[in-house]
């Protein structure tokens, strides 16, 4: 089954005081259980791509399917199919985690939604089983999120977005914020996940390094344009294109060997 057809799909912004194209004529297909890395610099248009793509905000123009339905925001059937198989994890914690919430609140929110699939058994064991999933003891429900290290506030980001048993997982730069003591760790960690849960990945990120670790899959996004798409080896040993080249060139140490 295809994960996302994204189909034509720009986005303008108007600004104050002139039109950003963010996004121009983007086109991909992400098959089910692919773990696809969208590598682009500041400004690229990576984070309004995974906002349309998690149906937060609508394209310009340009159509996205998600699991074989159109994504249509005015459709609420068809958006409570996205909430239901399509999670994100966004880049900063500090932000993306309600700071009066005790972290049980916050990763059972998305279970007590009205549009959440109903639970196999009680939300408390859920919330118990995704904290040990990573690798958090429970205690760590009982505590607010400022109370937590920024790489204890992105694992209780991760299993917030776990805990619906998603399909899909899109990723905003899940490590960047983070320390880069606790980088490895999360980046480790969202990997066993993915892979050991079958999930589909699109993470968009400015570093290739992250996206060679966990990404068989690999796009190159350019002023809202993909440039280069493939398969993660392909593309590192044999780019396509020269602004690949030179992004590899910026990071030498990530070229496959
Ligand atoms: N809400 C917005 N209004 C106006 N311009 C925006 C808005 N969001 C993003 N942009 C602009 O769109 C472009 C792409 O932004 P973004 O998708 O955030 O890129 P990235 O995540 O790769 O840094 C940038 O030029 C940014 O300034
Ligand atoms: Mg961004």
């Amino acid at each position: 089954m295809t994960a996302y057809e994204i189909r034509g799909v720009s986005k303008t912004y108007a600004g104050r005081r002139r039109r950003v194209e963010a996004l121009d004529n983007f086109n991909l297909t992400i098959n089910e259980h692919e773990r696809w890395g969208i590598v682009g610099e500041s400004g690229s248009g990576k984070t309004t791509l995974l906002k349309i793509l998690a149906g937060l905000i609508a394209p310009t123009t340009g159509t996205v399917s998600v699991l074989g339905e159109t994504l249509d925001r005015g459709d609420r059937v068809a958006m409570a199919h996205l909430r239901r198989s399509v999670q994100m994890v966004f880049q900063d914690p500090r932000s993306s985690l309600d700071p009066r919430l005790r972290v049980a609140d916050i990763i059972s929110e998305p279970l007590r939604s009205p549009l959440a699939k109903p639970q196999t058994g009680p939300v408390a064991a859920r919330v118990a089983e995704v904290l040990d999933a990573v690798g958090l003891p429970e205690a760590v429900g009982r505590a607010y999120p400022h109370e937590l290290s920024g790489g204890q506030r992105q694992r209780v980001a991760l299993a917030r977005a776990l805990a619906p048993r998603p399909r899909i997982l899109l990723a905003d730069e899940p490590v960047s914020a983070l320390d880069v003591s606790h980088r490895a760790h999360v980046l480790n960690l969202l990997n066993d996940l993915v892979r050991s849960m079958g999930l589909t990945l699109v993470m968009v990120t400015h570093d290739l390094g992250v996206v060679r670790h966990t990404c068989d899959q690999v796009g190159v996004l350019r002023g809202g344009r993909l440039v280069e798409s493939g398969r993660t080896v392909t593309v590192m040993t044999h780019p396509g294109d020269s602004y690949t080249a030179e992004l590899l060139r910026a990071r030498p140490h990530v070229r496959a060997a």
